[in-house]
């Protein structure tokens, strides 16, 4: 069996979706279930037998150790993270605790597990860690995209603590042997995303008329990459990837903030016409820039796809059109994430968000 951690999270449960409904190697999912995950988002699955639920926290050493001799996973799947960068500015510790020290103290219990296996068992045995390719930085409108080699350069607390985990992954293939694999990958997109993130958040407002906030001039560049190629890629590592080694993953759908809007309004008022007529994307108002707002993200993803035979299936016109409809068909959904919290995090968050010319 495997196991997941963070899979009442966006990626996690796509992730655990399809395995399910592909696989019959059963699957235990360990999350915490902060603000960012609902086992709402697994209910599909929550009756099936191959599929149990464990609430508690990557960090908490007694519980992994006491799932990992119960369960004997081959293999681990490290989805677990704080992950919005605005909440990493207005709170890094968080980001600290969980990304940093709670993947370290991950490693640390994993590691003291898989030296008691068998030879066999611990060679075959793989940690496959999931990061971003906000840990290369930002680049420049002409530059080639970010590969395996690119250097470090988080801007961002969110970045950093990603950074951060990345090395510690690293490091305990290099010193420990533990056979782990890390991927980079770009922007996500898909259902069940929650709506604190670009997409979701602007189909969330312009379905109530509310404006839709464009950071700064919106001409930032970010690489859309739909969640079920990322699922894809992810299994793709799981299996052939090789230990110690990372693999960068992405949509090859660079966009500006502003066409991705504009493409979320133009699936809109083909879908859900405006009540009194006119577009979406009328509500766009541009508001205060995000501090240290990387400028473009862009993956070159010839690795994965000579290694493993990768690569992205989903063409973004139609992503995004899928991804709309599947907001539009999941009000419950939305209504059900969208609590108190939310709200608040809302209020606070855009609050200054005043418009700028
Ligand atoms: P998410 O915020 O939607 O979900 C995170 C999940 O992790 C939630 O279910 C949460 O309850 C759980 N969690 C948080 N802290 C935990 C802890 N200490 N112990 C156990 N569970 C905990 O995140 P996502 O967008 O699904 O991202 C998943 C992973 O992919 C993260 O590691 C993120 O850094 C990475 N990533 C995301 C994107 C993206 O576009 N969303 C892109 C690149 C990389
Ligand atoms: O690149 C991978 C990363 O993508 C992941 O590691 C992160 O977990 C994920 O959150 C995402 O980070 P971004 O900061 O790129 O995603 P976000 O959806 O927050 O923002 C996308 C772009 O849209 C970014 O340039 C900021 C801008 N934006 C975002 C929000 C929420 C706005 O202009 N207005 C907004 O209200």
């Amino acid at each position: 069996m495997i196991l997941v951690t963070g899979g009442c999270g966006f990626i996690g449960s796509a992730f655990v979706l399809g395995w399910l409904n592909t696989s019959r190697e059963p699957v235990v999912n360990l999350d915490l279930l902060t603000y960012a995950g609902h086992p709402g988002n697994l209910a599909a699955v929550a009756a099936n037998e191959g599929y149990t639920f464990i609430r508690g926290d990557i960090g908490d050493s007694a519980l992994v150790e006491q799932i990992l001799t119960r369960h004997r996973p081959r293999a681990i799947i490290n989805f677990a993270a704080e992950s919005h960068v605005d909440r990493s500015i207005s709170a890094p510790l968080a980001f600290a605790q969980t990304n940093v020290l709670g993947t370290l103290k991950l490693l640390e219990t994993v590691h003291a597990w898989w030296r008691k296996l068998s030879p066999a068992d611990a060679s075959e045995f793989r940690f496959v860690h999931v990061s971003t390719d906000e840990v290369y930085g930002s680049l420049d409108p002409h530059d080639a995209g970010f590969t395996e080699q690119h250097r470090f350069q988080p801007n961002s607390p969110y970045s950093a603590s990603k950074a951060a985990s990345d090395h510690f992954v690293r490091a305990w293939h290099h010193t420990f042997g533990l056979p782990t694999l890390t991927t980079n990958c770009s922007n996500n997109y898909g259902p069940r995303q929650f709506p604190e993130k670009l997409i979701p958040l602007m189909i969330h407002n312009a379905l109530r008329g509310k404006p839709l906030p464009v950071y700064g001039d919106g001409r930032q560049v970010r690489d859309w990459l739909h969640v079920d190629d990322h699922c894809a890629a992810l299994n793709a590592v799981l299996e052939r990837g090789r230990p110690g080694e990372s693999y960068n993953i992405g949509g090859r759908s660079e966009r500006t903030n502003l066409a991705v809007v504009d493409s979320i309004c133009n699936a809109l008022d083909a879908l859900r016409p405006r009540k009194g007529g006119g577009s979406y994307i009328e509500l766009l108002s541009h508001v205060k820039d995000r501090p240290g707002h990387d400028r473009r993200y862009a993956i070159d993803d010839s690795k994965i796809a000579s290694e493993l035979g990768w690569q992205p299936t989903v063409k973004f016109e139609q992503g995004i059109r899928a991804t709309v409809q599947w907001y539009l068909d999941h009000e419950d959904w939305v209504e059900s994430v969208t609590s108190g919290s939310y709200r608040q995090w809302v209020e606070l968050h855009y609050k200054s968000a005043v418009p700028v010319a």
